[in-house]
C-alpha cells in the first residue's frame, strides 16, 4: 500500500504526524512518501500544487492531506494561494464525492454550543460534491463591467454551473450511503432561485426512483441551516452541492463539539481517495502543539476502510479514539471542567496506546 503524505501548512505537520504515529503502530505495510502542498509549496517551488506532488498523489492508492492556508499568501493571485492545492487535487484526481460524517459523542456534548440533548448521539453524514459549482465554473474573473447595473465598474464574477451527470453520480452515492445508515437522504439546494438547483432537484428525485426503499426529501438551504442546529439529529444523509456543502459541513461539524472532530474522505470513481481533516490549518495556534490531531486520525481510519480495504484496522483506530475519549484526555478545543487537558501528541499518544492495549490507556 503506498499513501502519499502531504502536511500543508499552519497545524497540518503537527496533525499528520499524530495520523502518522497511529499509522505506524498498526504495522500494516505502508509505504509513505511526504510532499509539500499549500503555502509550504508555494515558498518552496513557486507553487501551491508542484507537478512533484501532483505526481506523488497520482501514482498513490490514498492521499492524506493535513490542512493548507496561510494568511501571508492571501494578496496572491488566486491561482497560486494555498487553498489551490486541495482544489487542484480534488479536481485532478477526479474525487467528488467528499464525505464528511458528523457524529458526536456523548462525552463531548458538552463541548458543542448547543444543547447537549440536541446533539449527544448524533450521527449524520454531509456529502458534498466537490469537484463542481462556483468552484469552478467558468466564465470568471475581475473586468470592467460592460452591462448589468454598475456599467463601467469594477466587477468580479463566477459562474454557478452543474450539469446533469454531476448530480446524477453524486446522488448515486448519498442513495447507497443512505441504505448503509437510516435510508433518510436530504437533498439541499435553492430551486427556488437558482436554475443549477432546479436542476439538481429534478436530477435527485430521478435518481431517488431507482431507490424506493430511501426516503427522499428536498429541503433550501437557508431552512437546511436553520434545521441542522434546531433539531440535527433529524437528519441521516444530507446531499449538497460544493459551494452549500462548504458552508454546511463547518456548521454541522461545531454540532460535534469542536471542529477538530470532523474528519473526511473525498473519493471518484475507483477506490483511491484524499483524506483530510474538514478543519483549516489554524495558523493562530500552529506550532503550540495544542491542536486536536483526531480528524486527521480519524481521516486515516477512513482512508483504511475506503482506500486501502483495512476495515478492521480502521474499526481498531475509531475504537480507540472513543477509548481516549472516554478515558477522559481532551485537547483544548474539547476541554471541559473535570477532563484532562493534553496537548497534540500526548493525544496521538493516547490513541497509540489504546489502539495497542485494544482498552482504555489510563485510569478512568
Ligand atoms: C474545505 C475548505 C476548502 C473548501 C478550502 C480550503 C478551499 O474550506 O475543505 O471545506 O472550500 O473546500
Ligand atoms: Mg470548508
Amino acid at each position: 500500500m503506498k499513501i502519499a503524505i502531504l502536511p500543508g501548512d499552519g497545524i497540518g505537520p503537527e496533525i499528520v504526524a499524530e495520523a502518522t504515529k497511529v499509522l505506524d503502530a498498526l504495522d500494516l505495510p505502508i509505504e509513505m512518501d511526504h510532499a509539500p502542498a499549500g503555502g509550504v509549496a508555494y515558498a518552496a517551488h513557486g507553487h501551491p500544487l508542484p507537478e512533484a506532488t501532483l505526481q506523488l498523489a497520482r501514482e498513490a492508492d490514498a492521499v492524506l492531506f493535513g490542512a493548507v492556508g496561510d494568511w501571508r499568501y492571501d494578496q496572491l493571485e488566486r491561482h497560486l494561494r494555498p487553498e489551490q492545492a486541495i482544489l487542484g487535487l480534488r479536481r485532478d484526481l477526479g474525487l467528488f464525492a467528499n464525505l464528511r460524517p458528523a457524529l458526536c459523542y456523548p462525552q463531548l456534548a458538552g463541548a458543542s454550543s448547543l444543547k447537549p440533548e440536541l446533539v449527544s448521539g448524533l450521527d449524520i453524514l454531509i456529502l458534498r460534491d466537490a469537484t463542481g459549482d462556483v468552484y469552478f465554473g467558468q466564465p470568471r474573473g475581475r473586468r470592467m463591467a460592460a452591462d448589468g447595473h454598475f456599467p463601467g465598474d469594477d466587477e468580479g464574477f463566477d459562474t454557478m454551473r452543474y450539469a446533469r451527470s454531476e448530480v446524477e453520480r453524486i446522488a448515486h452515492v448519498a442513495f447507497q450511503a443512505a441504505r448503509r445508515r437510516r435510508r433518510r437522504v436530504t437533498s439541499v439546494d435553492k430551486a427556488n432561485v437558482l436554475e443549477t438547483s432546479r436542476l439538481w432537484r429534478d436530477v435527485m428525485s430521478e435518481v431517488g426512483k431507482a431507490y424506493p426503499d430511501v426516503a427522499l426529501e428536498h429541503m433550501y438551504v437557508d431552512n437546511a441551516a436553520m434545521q441542522l442546529v434546531k433539531a440535527p439529529k433529524a437528519f441521516d444523509v444530507v446531499v449538497t452541492g460544493n459551494m452549500f456543502g462548504d458552508i454546511l459541513s463547518d456548521e454541522a461539524a461545531m454540532l460535534t463539539g469542536s471542529i477538530g472532530m470532523l474528519p473526511s474522505a473525498s473519493l471518484g470513481a475507483g477506490k483511491r481517495g484524499l483524506y483530510e481533516p474538514s478543519h483549516g490549518s489554524a495558523p493562530d495556534i500552529a506550532g503550540q502543539g495544542i491542536a486536536n490531531p483526531l480528524a486527521t486520525i480519524l481521516s486515516a481510519a477512513m482512508m483504511l476502510r475506503f482506500s486501502l480495504a483495512q476495515a478492521d484496522a480502521a474499526d481498531r483506530i475509531e475504537a480507540a479514539v472513543r477509548d481516549v475519549i472516554a478515558s477522559g484526555l481532551r485537547t483544548a478545543d474539547i476541554h471541559a471542567a473535570g477532563t484532562t487537558r493534553v496537548g497534540t501528541s500526548a493525544m496521538g499518544d493516547a490513541v497509540v496506546a489504546a489502539l495497542r492495549a485494544g482498552q482504555l490507556p489510563v485510569e478512568v
